[in-house]
């Protein structure tokens, strides 16, 4: 699914968090977006998800304006995504919190639930492996380690079985191993899914991404291949150059 922002721009107070940013990342793209901490980064990807109405400008979904729909509703239409900050069922176990994930997207409750659904449990199963996490399904959410955390929140965002994913700094404190399989799991992800990925981790972000859209500030500093990205005077001032 395309998804696109044209002139977005979000206002807190005084603070312009998007400054007219314009981004255009093509069904089945894989796009990186980074910047310094504060570049407004996150507020673009509350902005894309609806957690946020933007001040000016407009989102498309797959070529359908989303601007004015909420948040569930572009989850309807295939936007997955993951957060910065934790949001999982922290009672809950691992294996638990996938299923709930799964029988949300076939459109299935709380209620009802067999006490046995072997297909079911064969894709949980399928998926905590394909996390490198079949050994935490039993484990409460509560008890994770923060990388354990982010790489059920990712799989959590992949149950959905969306056709664009947001992900929020995915790699943010995982270990060698964990960045690895993460990486692995991302990169293998259906030629056809979207994906938008902000991160500091610039070797996955490298490994990842064709294109790279660079913000400082709320504005668009820069938008392009890796290479010219690396390249880019204006961004090595403000980050590169920084790291
Ligand atoms: N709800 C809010 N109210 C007021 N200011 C906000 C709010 N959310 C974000 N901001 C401000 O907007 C700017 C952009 O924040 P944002 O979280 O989008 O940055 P970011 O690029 O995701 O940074 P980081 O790399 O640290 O996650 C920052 O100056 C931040 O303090
Ligand atoms: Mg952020």
């Amino acid at each position: 699914m395309e998804v696109s922002a044209s002139g977005l721009t979000v206002r807190f107070g005084a603070l312009a968090a998007l400054n007219h940013v314009d981004l255009e990342v093509a069904a089945g793209e894989r796009r990186a977006v980074i910047g310094p901490n504060g570049a407004g980064k996150t507020t673009l990807l509350n902005a894309i998800a609806g957690e946020l109405r933007p001040t000016e400008g407009s989102i498309r979904l797959g070529g359908r304006d989303a601007t004015r729909l909420p948040a569930w509703r572009r989850a309807r239409l295939g936007l997955g995504r993951t957060f910065q900050r934790s949001t999982l069922f922290s009672r809950l176990t691992v294996a638990e919190n996938v299923a709930l994930a799964v029988r949300a997207r076939d459109r299935k409750g709380w209620r009802f639930w067999p006490l046995r659904d072997r297909p079911l449990e064969d894709e949980v199963a399928r998926r905590l492996a394909a996390g490198g996490i079949a050994h935490l399904a039993d484990r409460q959410a509560a008890r994770l380690g923060h990388g354990e955390r982010r790489i059920l929140e990712v799989e959590l965002a992949l149950a959905a079985s969306p056709s664009a994913l947001l992900l929020d700094e995915p790699m943010a404190g995982l270990s060698g191993d964990e960045r690895r399989t993460t990486l692995e799991r991302l990169g293998a992800l259906p030629d056809d899914v979207t994906v938008v990925i902000v991160e500091h981790d610039l070797d996955a972000v490298f490994a990842l991404a064709k294109r790279i859209t660079v913000l400082d500030h709320g504005v668009k500093i820069a938008d392009g291949t890796p290479t010219e990205v690396r390249a880019n005077a204006r961004v090595q001032e403000v980050y590169l150059g920084a790291i």
